[in-house]
């Protein structure tokens, strides 16, 4: 069945796109454990995927479990969002998300990412050529502003974008030049909300089931990234804070080193043993924070490489630990 935004079940929980982490075999340890979640890819570039980029196609590799699956492009150009839209719509994904709040300076420096708030007629553009070509529902995701939330500006750029055919927006309650700093904050993002027809998913230090509770308010979602980090679990707290009707008592979630065990594999599966020990240090890094003896660990852990001595270290931090 073809995915919407509008018929998807709310309160929508998204796992944020996050480069560097929330590739396929994350995004696959996730969904098997809480499957209600939707998953957004590592952004990737629209310009790449034209240009035939090996390393591109390959980021855009994914499982079927992973489904309704939501790519994230970045780019200016719309013809080449164009192109990408016509190979990922063979790919079979669910949806296709604009990032238009990425905030690091060699994307914004080329104006990509955040750089589009500050061109709404180029962002609604892009959103539009590929309404134009794609049956996939487009979704934007983007920053309460660049420099500062002008509420004014603000709005006529999400509404623009809302008319341009945009099907959801989710936005950081973060301008860019925040970047990270500071609290996310989520009144402009309720605010803006009440102007549009479109669903709007909030995004911004969500670490808890009941912090996702507390903010979701006027909103049809919340998306979560780094309390994911070492804790993907944390998805299973929030999704069942946000359906207490809907908890399923049949799943049974494994301890940290059995979940950072099938992490390894599914990292493996999915790469390659080289590239998933070189990607999986930081990850391993995360699972043992707080653990007793973490940082002795946590310097083993950053030097493994190969899936025998990750999960050999895994399973000594387990005798230890009993
Ligand atoms: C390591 C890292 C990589 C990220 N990569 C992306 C990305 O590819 N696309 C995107 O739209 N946002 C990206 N973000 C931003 C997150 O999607 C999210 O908006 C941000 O982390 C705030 O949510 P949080 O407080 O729940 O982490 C990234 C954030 C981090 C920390």
């Amino acid at each position: 069945m073809e995915f919407s935004w509008e018929k998807a079940k709310r309160p929508i929980l998204a796992l944020a796109p996050m480069e560097g982490y929330t590739d396929s075999a994350f995004r696959q340890l996730i969904k098997k454990f809480v499957p209600g979640v939707i998953c957004f890819t590592e952004f990737t570039s629209a310009d790449a995927l034209k240009y035939n980029s090996k390393t591109s196609f390959q980021k855009l590799e994914f499982n079927p479990s992973e489904q309704p699956l939501v790519v994230q492009l970045f780019g200016k150009h719309p013809e080449n969002f164009i192109e990408s839209a016509k190979y990922l719509e063979q790919l079979g994904i669910a949806a296709i998300d604009i990032n238009m709040g990425c905030p690091a300076k060699k994307v914004i420096g080329s104006d990509h990412g955040s750089a589009l708030i500050k061109n709404p007629d180029l962002a609604a553009e892009i959103v539009n050529a590929l309404v134009n070509v794609t049956s996939l529902p487009i979704s934007v995701k983007t920053r309460i502003g660049f420099s500062s939330f002008d509420e004014e500006k603000f709005q006529k750029f999400c509404l623009n974008l809302e008319q341009a055919g945009a099907k959801l927006l989710t936005i950081h309650g973060r301008t860019t030049k925040q970047g990270f700093s500071g609290k996310a904050d989520w009144e402009p993002i309720y605010r803006i909300k009440e102007n549009l027809k479109i669903p709007v998913i909030g995004n911004g230090d969500i670490d808890s089931g009941e912090t996702a509770k507390q903010r979701i308010q006027n909103l049809d979602g919340v998306m979560v990234g780094r309390a994911t980090f070492g804790n993907p679990l944390i998805m299973h707290e929030i999704y069942n804070a946000l359906n207490p009707e809907n908890i399923n008592p049949d799943i049974k979630l494994p301890d940290w080193i059995n979940l950072a065990k099938q992490h390894v594999k599914l990292s493996v599966a999915t790469k390659g043993e080289k590239r998933a020990m070189l990607e999986m240090r930081k990850h391993l890094a995360m699972y043992v924070k707080g653990f007793p003896g973490a940082s002795e660990y946590r310097n083993r852990l950053v030097r493994i490489e190969s899936e025998k001595e990750a999960l050999g270290l895994l399973n000594e931090i387990k005798e230890n630990s009993a």
